[in-house]
C-alpha cells in the first residue's frame, strides 16, 4: 500500500517511515518544509510538503492508507493544541473519507476516551482535543485503528508490549521505538481493523499481542 505518514518529521514519523520503508508497502512522509526532504530523499523515501494548517489535500493523491502522527507538542498553545491535534486530525480523517481512503491509523493517548476527572490538569486541552479526533474517527465509516500509547520515551527497543482496550495504567511508558513498530505492523493487520487499544512497555513480543487481539 502506499501510506502517507502526517508527522513524518516527528521521532515517531521517522522511524515509521524507515520500518515501511523496509516491509512491502511504500511510505510517502509528509513534511512541512522543503529543506527537510534531504533526510528521507537519502532513504529512498518519497515525500509530500504539506502543512495541517493549511490546504493539504494535494497530499491524498495517489494513496491508499493514512498514519497520522503529528502532535503540536507539550510546549505550545492550547490554540495550536486545537488546530493540529483536533482540527488538523479531523481535516486529515475528512480528507481520507472525500478520496475514498479507507484506512486511518490514528496515534492517539492513552486517557483518550476518558472522563476529565481521570487527566492531570495541565493535560485537559490536549486530551480533550484528542478524544475529539478519535470520537471523529470513530464515526466516520473509515477502517480505523486507533492507537492509545502511553507516555513515550526515547528508550530503546524492547519488542515487548501489554496491550488491552482498557489498561487503566496510569503514568506506564513506552519507547517511540515500539510505538513506530507497532503502527507499521497494524498498518494492514486485520485484527486491529476497527479496534481501539492503549498500549505500554509489558511482556508480550508485539507480534503475539496483535495475534491475541479479540
Ligand atoms: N508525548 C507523549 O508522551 C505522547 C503520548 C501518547 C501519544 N503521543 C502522540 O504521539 C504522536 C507523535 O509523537 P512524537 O514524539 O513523534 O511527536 P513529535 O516528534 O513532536 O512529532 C510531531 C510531528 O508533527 C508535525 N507537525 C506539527 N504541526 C504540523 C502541521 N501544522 N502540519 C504538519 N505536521 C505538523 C511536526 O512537524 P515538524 O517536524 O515540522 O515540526 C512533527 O514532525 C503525537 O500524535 C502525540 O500526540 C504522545
Amino acid at each position: 500500500m502506499k501510506v502517507l505518514i502526517i508527522g513524518a518529521n516527528g521521532n515517531i514519523g521517522q522511524q515509521v517511515a524507515q520500518k515501511l520503508k523496509k516491509s512491502n508497502h511504500q511510505p510517502i512522509a509528509m513534511l512541512r518544509k522543503p529543506e527537510q526532504q534531504a533526510t528521507f530523499a537519502e532513504k529512498g523515501i518519497n515525500t509530500v510538503i504539506a502543512d495541517l494548517e493549511e490546504d493539504f489535500q494535494h497530499a491524498y493523491k495517489g494513496i491508499d492508507a493514512v498514519i497520522f502522527t503529528a502532535g503540536s507538542g507539550g510546549h505550545t498553545s492550547d490554540e495550536k493544541t486545537h488546530l493540529i491535534d483536533r482540527q488538523g486530525a479531523k481535516k486529515a480523517i475528512d480528507l481520507a473519507i472525500k478520496n475514498k481512503i479507507d484506512r486511518f491509523v490514528m496515534v492517539s493517548s492513552m486517557g483518550s476516551g476518558q472522563s476529565q476527572e481521570n487527566w492531570p490538569k495541565d493535560l485537559i486541552p490536549y486530551l480533550q482535543a484528542k478524544t475529539d479526533a478519535d470520537e471523529h474517527l470513530l464515526h466516520s465509516g473509515l477502517n480505523y485503528t486507533i492507537l492509545m500509547p502511553g507516555t513515550l520515551t526515547d528508550k530503546s527497543a524492547t519488542n515487548n508490549i501489554t496491550l488491552s482496550s482498557d489498561l487503566e495504567q496510569k503514568g506506564k511508558t513506552v519507547p517511540r521505538t515500539d510505538v513506530a513498530t507497532v503502527i507499521t505492523k497494524v498498518i494492514d493487520h486485520p485484527n486491529a481493523y476497527e479496534k481501539s487499544f492503549e498500549f505500554v512497555s509489558g511482556e508480550t513480543p508485539i507480534d503475539t499481542a496483535l495475534q491475541q487481539i479479540a
